[in-house]
């Protein structure tokens, strides 16, 4: 052991119960995360899988349960709160300020973060050096694909301790997700800690150091053995 020190839980949610109205959507969800890991949610549509990464990030507040990040009780906290923390959220639909420009979109993130524009600026170009080029570009006019890898880049801006990124590869084209990978992958290599919501079973089997199974509201399944993680072909029969 390095130092004394093992390895420590980032995330720990425990038990989670989210409603919307009347309709209970997810039921006891639990879910860990150590620093430096990537863990991967999979599970069909309407499994519920937007509705926890929005709860781990304050949008939605559980009825019951616990999300305890770095030791504290979060659950019920605001977003802007949780974002301060350092837990940042990359949403499904691939939002950006179309009418700014790349530079532009990763400027807001910067001012609102502290952290100085050449540094996020060089982070963001150090992930997909393409953006070099396209910097003063309109945002609006970037392809799905750029989009995503500029929102990755936005959610790095500041050196979060923890990004939550929701379907990045969905509605891309296999050569862009290919593009995603390499990044995620970067990502993992130096140790950035993330749970993210992914369909694409051989992006999930590559990357994730444990894969949560949902399933109607409920994980049915926590892998963490990488013989297992390997395997799309049983993967696949869980879902
Ligand atoms: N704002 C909402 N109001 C009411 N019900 C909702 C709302 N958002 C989602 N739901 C319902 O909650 C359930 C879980 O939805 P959620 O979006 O979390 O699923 P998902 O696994 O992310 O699906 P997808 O793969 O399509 O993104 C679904 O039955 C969905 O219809
Ligand atoms: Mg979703």
């Amino acid at each position: 052991m390095l130092l004394g020190k093992g390895k420590r839980d980032l995330l720990d949610v425990n038990g989670i119960e989210v409603a919307y109205g009347h309709a209970k959507v997810l039921h006891d969800v639990s879910l860990r995360l150590d620093e430096g890991e990537m863990v991967f949610i999979v599970g069909r549509n309407g499994a519920g899988k937007t509705t926890l990464l929005k709860t781990i990030s304050g949008l939605l507040k559980p009825t019951a349960g616990r999300i305890v990040y770095q030791g504290q009780d979060i659950q019920g906290w605001p977003a802007e709160s949780v974002a301060q923390q350092g837990i940042r959220f990359v949403a499904q639909e691939k939002k950006v300020f179309g009418d700014l420009t790349v530079k532009g979109n990763i400027e807001l993130a910067a001012h609102a973060s502290g952290e100085a524009l050449e540094t996020a600026v060089s982070r963001l170009t150090e992930l997909y050096p393409k953006f070099s080029a396209f910097l003063n570009r309109k945002a609006g006019v970037l392809s799905g694909g750029q989009r995503e890898i500029l929102l990755i880049g936005r959610a790095l801006v500041g050196n979060p301790n923890l990004l939550l990124i929701d379907e990045p590869t969905e509605g891309l084209a296999a050569i862009v997700i290919e593009e995603i990978f390499r990044i995620l992958n970067q990502m993992k290599s130096q140790r950035v800690s993330a749970c993210i919501v992914e369909q694409n079973l051989s992006v999930v089997s590559q990357l994730a150091d444990c894969i949560y199974i949902m399933k109607e509201g409920k994980i049915i399944r926590e892998i963490r053995e990488k013989s297992q993680i390997a395997n799309t072909n049983e993967l696949e029969k869980f879902l």
